[in-house]
């Protein structure tokens, strides 16, 4: 399966779901850094689930009925902003290279969207996603309802279009599968020079460093999020992306690191000392939450709720708490008090896809979701422990998590980053090689 014919697919499933309604979506807007410098371009997922297209100030809109249509606005050929900025492939390069029926140059908008809601019953809009393009539609729709004398009818219903995408993102087709499998290699790569890189004295900017060096030159746009490389206590904080601190000999070290390729986020965290050996109560946690993620692995299986890893997690965890004197009383209690909270207080997972928490729901009506073939999520278990008076000093300040990406298959699952080793064997293995 080729990328276009990805988009096709994806373009002729949203045609099937609207009917002859139109949907309309515009990709996301460059932003300041400051003076003439800008953030890093990351267009809009939604935009570019349905067009492969990543110039900014583009819209998208397919226009629905017995032959849908997809029309592209997009910038206009420059040469001079070409000179300075680069390629743009205009309305016309766009029209081929992105398998459109019809495009147009972007400033035309406000001009073509009146006449392509005329007659529509109802368009399917983000409504709610940025409150300018809410302004800009409320204005399309006042300007069809101002041709009514001339026997146009104005659209009477507004739908959200998201939900209708979430849907459909939740279920991977083969090219997406094909590169968050690509972009999951990358950044195993990126961990497993982690561990072999790392000495005591090192800063944890310097891991950072590493792990991004791998990610770019491997043809990784970006990191999919901000790199958390959390020495000792820093792995008690559980968005810690400071990354300013010296790693000590006898600390663990939580690196929480994943790329984006072409679009596609991968998610991976491994903790590993930073010494070389796992040793006294690190290692026994350590332990702890690595059979609480193999067992919530094994749950992930379609039929399975999205919830059944979590419960996996919470039992091994809440098991292991109790077997090292961190919690007492009965696991079955502990669990239904949420008593572990006070060590695992995050959830096992979260879809993953175009966005690193990707888009879809996680159940309705009190119900979680069902896994199904395609779905691909990630399971990362974790234990943290912070000072405390009623807690032993020898516990204070680890923090272990270890994640991986999987997807739901036929049979059960395939987990996308099992080349990062995890075990406490192979861990120390690769850090005593080279
Ligand atoms: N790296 C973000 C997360 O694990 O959810
Ligand atoms: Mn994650
Ligand atoms: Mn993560």
């Amino acid at each position: 399966m080729t990328s276009m014919d990805a988009y096709i697919a994806r373009r002729a499933r949203l045609a099937a779901k609207i009917g002859d309604a139109v949907a309309i979506l515009a990709t996301a807007p460059e932003r300041a850094r400051n003076r003439d410098s800008h953030y890093p371009y990351r267009f809009d997922s939604y935009f570019y689930y349905l067009t492969g297209f990543t110039e900014p100030e583009a819209v998208y809109v397919l226009i629905g009925g017995s032959e849908p249509r997809s029309l592209l606005f997009c910038r206009s050929k420059n040469e001079e902003r070409e000179i300075w900025d680069g390629f743009r492939y205009g309305p016309q390069g766009a029209r081929a290279a992105f398998a459109m029926d019809e495009t147009f140059p972007i400033e035309a908008l406000d001009e073509q969207m009146p006449k392509l809601l005329g007659d529509r019953d109802r368009v399917f809009f983000s409504l709610g996603a940025d409150p300018a393009w809410d302004m800009r539609l409320t204005s399309w729709l006042n300007a069809v309802r101002a041709m009514v004398r001339t026997g146009v009818r104005a659209p009477s219903e507004v739908v959200d279009l998201r939900s209708h995408l979430d849907e459909m993102r939740l279920v991977k087709d083969g090219y997406e599968l094909e590169t968050m499998r690509k972009a999951a290699a990358i950044s195993a790569g990126a961990h497993r020079r982690a561990m072999r890189t790392v000495r005591p004295g090192m800063h944890e900017y310097e891991i950072e460093a590493e792990i991004l060096h791998e990610f770019a030159r491997h043809g990784a746009q970006a990191p999919a999020y901000t790199s958390i490389v959390a020495g000792g206590a820093n792995a008690c904080v559980l968005h810690y992306v400071t990354n300013r601190c010296v790693l000590q000999d006898n600390d663990l070290l939580l690196i929480d690191a994943g790329c984006e390729l072409d679009g596609y986020a991968s998610d991976i965290t491994r903790t590993f000392p930073v010494g070389g050996r796992f040793e006294g109560q690190r290692k026994a946690l350590y332990e702890i939450v690595l059979e609480a993620q193999r067992q919530a692995i094994d749950a992930v299986r379609p039929g399975a709720s999205f919830n059944d890893p979590h419960a996996a997690a919470v039992r091994v965890l809440t098991q292991g708490l109790v077997d090292v004197g961190l919690l007492g009383g009965e696991v079955g209690g502990l669990i239904e008090s949420g008593a572990y909270r006070r060590f695992y207080m995050h959830r096992t997972g979260h879809w993953l896809g175009l966005d690193v928490h990707d888009a879809g729901d996680y159940g309705s009506e009190g119900k979680w979701k069902p896994l199904v073939e395609g779905m691909v999520l990630t399971v990362e278990p974790g234990l943290y422990v912070r000072p405390a008076e009623d807690i032993p000093q020898a516990f204070w300040n680890i923090g272990i998590r270890i994640e991986d990406d999987v997807v739901v298959t036929a049979s059960a699952n395939e987990v996308l980053t099992a080349a990062v080793p995890k075990s406490v064997s192979d861990i120390e293995a690769l850090m005593r090689s080279d």
